[in-house]
């Protein structure tokens, strides 16, 4: 059975404090156990929401790492340092990183290998530009940055990560991808997976679906046989919505 995940992406909003008013109201709201609930916070907030959330079955992520360990990186954040929080999760690859910071599927390779190495889980992002979309090369384009950036992996590392499909038309854009294009991408993904590590390999990864999931939407996606949650972006922001999200299994 692959665990349902429920993960909020806050990106560069929130202010400490509403931050922290938010990681209050997820706590004490009423939520399934099933539901593996994490929360992508930003750099400077991780350990306060950590503090807050860890006895509550909600994990923290960062948003990103650096790819290399340490060093003269003015501004940037490794991954011992986020590990050094109590932190187990990070986003790798969000398409706004691969679009404003010109991350390449070689530069996220490294990244994964780090987040690994330290006992970081990857919540490997990929997705297709509407172009690749009407060019109707989706299932090529994703395979490959799939293929670039985490094929290099053993099969016992590979079981570890976490992969969000999150095609770009859909991100804070109000339109989502059909639940039947999400599933067919999501199958296309977990064929692909199979035919590099295997049937069961495949079929124990968990695959989210990012891109406009909002609380009308969740169940339709999240009904779909390989989409095994959300990554969940402005609707993370709101205690109400994502609560409801979290309970649309
Ligand atoms: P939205 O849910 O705001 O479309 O964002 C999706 C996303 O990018 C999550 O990482």
């Amino acid at each position: 059975m692959r665990k349902q995940i429920a993960a909020g992406n806050w990106k560069m909003n929130l202010s400490l404090e509403e931050g922290q008013t938010l990681c209050h109201a997820l706590k004490s709201a009423d939520r399934p156990q099933n539901v593996l609930t994490i929360l992508g916070v930003p750099c400077p907030y991780l350990k306060s929401m950590h503090d807050i959330c860890i006895d509550d079955s909600i994990c923290i992520a960062a948003q990103n790492v650096h790819h290399e360990k340490n060093g003269a990186y003015t501004g940037e954040t490794s991954v011992s340092m986020v590990k050094s929080l109590g932190i187990d999760y990070v986003i790798i690859g969000h398409s706004e990183r691969r679009e404003y910071q010109k991350e390449s599927n070689e530069m996220l390779k490294t990244k994964v290998d780090l987040a690994l190495e330290a006992s970081l889980t990857p919540i490997f992002c990929c997705g297709e530009s509407l172009d690749v979309r009407k060019s109707g090369a989706q299932n090529d384009f994703v395979s490959q940055q799939l293929k670039e950036s985490l094929f290099h992996l053993e099969g016992a590392d590979f079981s570890k990560l976490i992969i969000a499909y999150e095609p770009i038309w859909a991100i804070g854009t109000g339109e989502t991808a059909s639940p039947q294009q999400a599933q067919d991408m999501h199958h296309a993904l977990r064929t692909f997976i199979a035919a590099q590590y295997g049937q069961d390999i495949a079929n124990g990864i968990s695959i989210l679906y990012g891109g406009s999931v909002k609380p009308g939407n969740a169940k339709e996606i999240f009904g779909q046989a390989d989409v095994d949650g959300g990554l969940v972006g402005g609707a993370s922001l709101k205690a109400d919505d994502f609560t409801q999200i979290i309970h649309s299994f």
